[in-house]
C-alpha cells in the first residue's frame, strides 16, 4: 500500500498500550501478555488496529492457501514469450472458480486482478500486453478474498535463466522478507522489522523503496497499521498477538527512488535499476510469528 505519514509511536514513558494507564515501561514492556478484550479495545481506540481472533485466523489462513496455489499456478505456467496479461487470466479464472473474489480488481479504480511488476518496476505493474522474456524477472502479487477474508502474497520469479543481477536482487529480496518476518514477536515493535530488513539490504549494497510499506490485512485489503522495511529498532506500535499484518520489502539494486509512469499505478525505479519484492501475511501468536501465506522462503532460488 501506499505510505501515508502521521504515525503514532508508543513511547517507554506513554500509557502502556494494554490500557492499565501505567507507564508502559512500568507495565508490560519485555514481558508477555495475553491478547484480552482490554487490548484489543486499545488497539482499535488508539490505532484503529483489529486484533484477530481465532475463527478469523482460520478464514485468513484459508485465503492464504489459495493466494500460495494462485502462485504455484502461476510459476509453473510462465513462460518467455507469455504476455503479463495470460497471468491476469489464470490469476482471475483460478480465483473465481475457488469461490473467491480478486481483491485488486477495481480497487481504487486498479483495472486488472493481479500485479504484474517486471524488472525496473517496483509494484503495481498493470498485467497488458507487454511479453515476458528470457532472463527477466516478474513479480506477481496476489490478493484473494475468501468468504469476506484477505490474504496478500507475492512471489518474484525468474523467466528462463536469470543473470547475476537478477539472481542477486530476487535473493536480496527474500532475504529481506525473512529479516523482517524474524522479528516478528510478542513486544517487538513495528520499527524492529523495518530495521532489520533495511540493514540486510543496505549491507548488500541494495535499497529499500520508501513509499510503499506493509499493511494490516484480513477484514479490509489495506488496514493499519503501516509497516515500513526502513526505520529504527525500539520504534513504533509494539507487536501483540492477533496483529495480521503483511510484510512486503521492495527492493532496488541501485537507488531507492521511483517515479509512477503515465498509467498513473505502475511503480518504476528512476535509475532503472532491477527491483524486487516478497511479500507475505503474518500474525503475530503469543510464541513470535506465523505465516497465513506460508510458501518456502529457503527453496534453491533456480
Ligand atoms: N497487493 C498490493 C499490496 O501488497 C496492493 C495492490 S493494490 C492494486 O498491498 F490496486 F494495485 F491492486
Ligand atoms: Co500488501
Ligand atoms: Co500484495
Amino acid at each position: 500500500m501506499v505510505f501515508e505519514t502521521k504515525q503514532k509511536k508508543v513511547g517507554r514513558n506513554d500509557p502502556c498500550p494494554c490500557g492499565s494507564g501505567l507507564k508502559y515501561k512500568k507495565c508490560c514492556l519485555g514481558r508477555e501478555y495475553l491478547n484480552n478484550d482490554d487490548i484489543k479495545k486499545s488497539y482499535f481506540k488508539n490505532y484503529r488496529i483489529k486484533l484477530k481472533g481465532s475463527a478469523d485466523i482460520e478464514a485468513i489462513k484459508k485465503a492464504g492457501r489459495l493466494a500460495i496455489d494462485l502462485l504455484d499456478m502461476v510459476e509453473e505456467n510462465l513462460r518467455p514469450g507469455m504476455q503479463t496479461d495470460e497471468i491476469n487470466t489464470m490469476v482471475h479464472n483460478h480465483t473465481i472458480r475457488s469461490g473467491a473474489t480478486p481483491a485488486p480488481l477495481n480497487y481504487r479504480g486498479y483495472p486488472k486482478s493481479v500485479c504484474v511488476s517486471l524488472n525496473e518496476e517496483i509494484c503495481h505493474g498493470i498485467p497488458g500486453d507487454r511479453v515476458l522474456r528470457e532472463g527477466d524477472i516478474a513479480n506477481v502479487d496476489v490478493t484473494p478474498i475468501l468468504n469476506g477474508y484477505y490474504a496478500d502474497a507475492s512471489k518474484t520469479f525468474f523467466v528462463g535463466k536469470p543473470g547475476p543481477d537478477a539472481l542477486k536482487i530476487v535473493r536480496v529480496a527474500r532475504e529481506s522478507l525473512k529479516a523482517g518476518m524474524a522479528m516478528v514477536k510478542p513486544a517487538n515493535r513495528v520499527g524492529d522489522i523495518g530495521w532489520a530488513i533495511q540493514n540486510l539490504a543496505e549491507e548488500q549494497g541494495c535499497s529499500v523503496v520508501r513509499e510503499f510499506v506493509g499493511h494490516g490485512v484480513g477484514f479490509e485489503f489495506h488496514e493499519p497499521p503501516q509497516i515500513p522495511h526502513y526505520g529504527q529498532k525500539d520504534r513504533g506500535i509494539m507487536l501483540v498477538p492477533g496483529m495480521v499484518f503483511t510484510i512486503e520489502p521492495m527492493i532496488n539494486l541501485g537507488k531507492k527512488e521511483l517515479h509512477i509512469l503515465a498509467d498513473k499505478w505502475t511503480a518504476v525505479t528512476s535509475d532503472k535499476s532491477l527491483s524486487a519484492q516478497f511479500e507475505q501475511t503474518i500474525l503475530v501468536t503469543e510464541e513470535g510469528f506465523e505465516s497465513l501465506t506460508p510458501y518456502d522462503l529457503d527453496a534453491p532460488l533456480c
